[in-house]
C-alpha cells in the first residue's frame, strides 16, 4: 500500500562522485546510472550543473546526459540534475533534463561556502531557476543544507531551517530534501526538528537526505519514517560528501536504507541483490571501500 512504502532518490552519480579528488571516467559514470537504473530505482540524480571551477568533478555532466538521458524516456526513470543559477538551467535544457534540483543552506557561512552568496541571493537565484524551469514543463526539487550544523558557524536554529524550506516550497519546489550535509544527526535531533517543520509543512513535501559521518543515517531515516516522511535520499555503496563540508562522510547508503525498509515490510522497489552487485562494482571501480554495512556483509557471504 501506500502508506507502507517510499520513494528512493538515488544521489550516488551527484553527491556521491562530486568530492573524489582522481577524475572519474565518464564512461564510468555513465555505466553507473545505467546499472542503478536496472535495480529498480526510479529516481536518479546523475548530475550537476555547477560551474567546473567550483565542482571539476562533474564537469562533464553534459556528456554524461547525453547517453543517459534516453533511459529516462525508455523507462520512465526521473534522472534530476543540479542547477543552482540560469546558467545551470540553460545547460540542463541542452541535456534535455526533465528534472532541476535548486538548493540553498539553511546557514550564512555554509552558504558564502559553497555558493559565494548570502541565502538571500542564493534563494533569489532559485527562484529564477524556478520560474524559467516551469515555463518549459520542468519540475524542480529544493535542497537544503547544514539542517543540523554548519561546519563554520555551529549549530544551526529549527526556525531557520523552517525559513528556507517554506521559501522553496512557496516558490514552487514540489518537495524539499533536508539536507544533514555534516552528518551530524541523531534520531533525536531529527525528532526535534521535524516537530518544527511538520506544524507548518505536509510531511509529503519534506525528503529526508541523511550523511553517515557518525553512522546514524539508517537510524535517521527510520525515525524520520516514523513521523510520516516517506522520500529520502541516498547513494549506493555510501558515496558522498560536499567538497565545502571537510570530513564529512558519505550518504546514507542506499543498500542499507533498502535493507532496513525491506526487511520491517516497506517497499522500496528495488532489487537488493542487484544493488549490491552495483555497490560493489562502483567501490572497485573507485578503488575505495564499500561503505555500505549491508552491502559488505552480503558480498561476503
Ligand atoms: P561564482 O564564482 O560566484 O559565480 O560561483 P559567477 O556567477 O561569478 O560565475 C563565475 C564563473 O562560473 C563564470 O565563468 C560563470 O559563467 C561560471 P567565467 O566567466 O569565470 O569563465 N558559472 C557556471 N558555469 C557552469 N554552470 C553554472 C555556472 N554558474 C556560473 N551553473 C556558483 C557561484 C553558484 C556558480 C558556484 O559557487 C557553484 O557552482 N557552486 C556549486 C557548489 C556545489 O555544487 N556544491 C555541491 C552541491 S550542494 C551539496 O552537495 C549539498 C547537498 O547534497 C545537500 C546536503 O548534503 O546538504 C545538495
Ligand atoms: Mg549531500
Amino acid at each position: 500500500s501506500l502508506e507502507s512504502s517510499v520513494r528512493l532518490l538515488e544521489v550516488g552519480p551527484r553527491d556521491g562522485l562530486q568530492n573524489i579528488k582522481t577524475s572519474v571516467p565518464t564512461d564510468v559514470k555513465v555505466e553507473l546510472i545505467r546499472r542503478l537504473a536496472s535495480t529498480g530505482l526510479m529516481n536518479i540524480e546523475a548530475t550537476s550543473f555547477v560551474s567546473p571551477k567550483w565542482v571539476p568533478q562533474l564537469a562533464d555532466g553534459a556528456a554524461v546526459m547525453e547517453q543517459v538521458w534516453p533511459l529516462a524516456r525508455e523507462k520512465a526513470i526521473n534522472l534530476p540534475v543540479l542547477a543552482p543559477n540560469l546558467k545551470g538551467l540553460e545547460n540542463a535544457m541542452k541535456s534535455s533534463a526533465q528534472e532541476v534540483v535548486v538548493f540553498a543552506s539553511c546557514t550564512e557561512a555554509f552558504s558564502r561556502m559553497n555558493q559565494n552568496c548570502s541565502i538571500d541571493q542564493a534563494l533569489a537565484q532559485a527562484q529564477s531557476v524556478v520560474d524559467a524551469a516551469r515555463e518549459r514543463g520542468v519540475k524542480v526539487r529544493g535542497v537544503v543544507s547544514c539542517i543540523f550544523s554548519d561546519p563554520y558557524s555551529g549549530p544551526t536554529p529549527p526556525s531557520q531551517v523552517l525559513r528556507v524550506v517554506k521559501r522553496l516550497l512557496d516558490m514552487g519546489c514540489y518537495e524539499v530534501g533536508l539536507g544533514d550535509t555534516l552528518g551530524v544527526g541523531t534520531p533525536q535531533l531529527t525528532r526535534n526538528l521535524l516537530d518544527v517543520l511538520l506544524k507548518e509543512i505536509p510531511a509529503d513535501k519534506l525528503a529526508g537526505h541523511f550523511h553517515d559521518t557518525y553512522g546514524q543515517g539508517v537510524a535517521n531515516v527510520v525515525a524520520a519514517y516514523s513521523m510520516g516522511i516517506r522520500a529520502f535520499d541516498s547513494a549506493v555503496a555510501g558515496l558522498g560528501g560536499c567538497p565545502y563540508a571537510k570530513g564529512a562522510q558519505g550518504n546514507v547508503a542506499t543498500e542499507d536504507v533498502v535493507y532496513t525498509l525491506e526487511t520491517s515490510g516497506i517497499s522500496t522497489g528495488i532489487d537488493l541483490d542487484k544493488l549490491i552487485s552495483v555497490g560493489g562494482w562502483i567501490s572497485e571501480q573507485l578503488g575505495i571501500p564499500n561503505r555500505s554495512r549491508a552491502g559488505s556483509a552480503l558480498l561476503a557471504k
